[in-house]
Order: C-alpha cells, then structure tokens, then sequence
C-alpha cells in the first residue's frame, strides 16, 4: 500500500465534500485540520472543485486532499494539476483506472459486485471503493465480497453517519470510511464551520474508540 493510502487508513474517515464556493474551500479546509482529519475528498460535482482542491493544498500543505465523483481523464489531469493527491469514483470506469496507473496516481474506483472487484485486483489495486455502501447492503456485503478476494480493503461511503459508523470501522476489511456527514452542504452554506469542527472531532474519537 503506498504512502496515500496508508496516511487515508489512520484517518480512518475522510470527508467528503461538494463546495459550491470557492470562498468556503479555506475555512472549511481550517475546520478539517483543527478538528483533527486533515484530509478531504473534494467532489468534482460541482465548478468549484478544482480551484477549491488548489487552496485547500496551498493554504494547508498538511492536508491529505483527493478529488472525488471523477467522471473524465481530464477531470483527472485537472484535479492533479490542483494538488489532488488521490482519485475516487464512483464507478468502476476501466479508462480512469487504466490511466491513473500509467501515471503513478492513487486511484480508488467505485465497485459494487465481484465481478467489478475483480477488475481491480487484475490491475494490482489493493484499495477500492464500495458505494453507495448503505444501498449495497454495507458490511455484511463487504464481508462476504472480500471473503473471495483476499487482502483486498473497502472504503465504503455512501449512507454513512456517526450512528452506523463503528460497524464499518470495526470491519477489518474496511480501511476508511468516507462519508459527508460532518460536511454538509447546508453547514457550509451557512458557514458553520463551528460545527463542522465540532463533528469532525467526534468522527476522530470515534475512529479512537473503534481502532485504539
Ligand atoms: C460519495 O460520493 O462518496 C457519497 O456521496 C458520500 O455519501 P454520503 O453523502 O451519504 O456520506
């Protein structure tokens, strides 16, 4: 497992966000840092996502930043360029995958089914995504999918929230949870990012109680 994914593991959750301002992108990145997850994945859903992935990079260079719901390897070579340091999809697209490889790009797609995990073991990934993890029967699925595909870890987002987190967490095929709950759209348009804090440092001790 490579440098990213490691540091993404000991998180054990990461953020992920839509931002439809790029004046949101620094407090929201402060609120992160100070509420201990120093890591986001930011959502190619919206025009704000790249410009708010490179302030976020510049203005914390501690911070662990992705771009999430990459749908293009444009959308790729765009978030990169920004300061992504890992991608997500939702899907399992063969040319994102194929492409983040070549490049040496930290790439975790979307997959649902075995026959979508085995397209990304045959590639040599180790980490992929489960989503939307609650919807796919979460982890009673991940359990009995990666009973077939050995050390194969999930990172299941999608549904999930502080109530049914721990069980994801204790999960040892889970390797971090991503999840928007302590991010959402309606507390960043109101700016609250008080209380982003706030709920970013009860996921950290939840992360602690599950993982020690
Ligand atoms: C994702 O893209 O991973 C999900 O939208 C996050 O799901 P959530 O909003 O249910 O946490």
């Amino acid at each position: 497992m490579n440098a990213v994914l490691e540091q993404l593991s000991k998180f054990g959750v990461v953020p992920v966000v839509v931002l439809n301002d790029v004046k949101d992108a620094e407090p929201l990145a402060k609120a992160l840092c100070q509420g201990g997850l120093p890591c986001a994945e930011v959502t190619f859903r919206t025009d704000a996502a790249e410009e708010s992935i490179r302030i976020m990079t510049e203005k914390y260079p501690e911070m662990l930043v992705g771009a999430g719901t990459v749908l293009t390897t444009e959308q790729v070579d765009r978030a990169v360029a920004a300061g992504a340091k890992f991608i997500v999809s939702p899907g399992f697209d063969p040319e994102i995958v194929d492409y983040c490889i070549e490049k040496g790009i930290t790439v975790t797609p979307g997959c649902v089914t075995p026959s979508e995990v085995a397209q990304g073991v045959k590639r040599g990934l180790k980490v992929l995504k489960f989503f939307p993890a609650e919807q796919f029967g979460g982890v009673a699925t991940i359990k009995a999918m990666t009973a077939a595909y050995v050390g194969i870890k999930i990172m299941p987002t999608g549904g999930i929230n502080p109530k049914n987190v721990r069980e994801y967490l204790a999960c040892d095929k889970i390797f971090a949870c991503g999840g928007s709950w302590m991010v959402k759209g309606d507390m960043i348009k109101a700016g609250e990012f008080d209380k982003i804090e706030a709920m970013t440092k009860e996921a950290v001790e939840i992360v602690k109680e599950v993982r020690g």
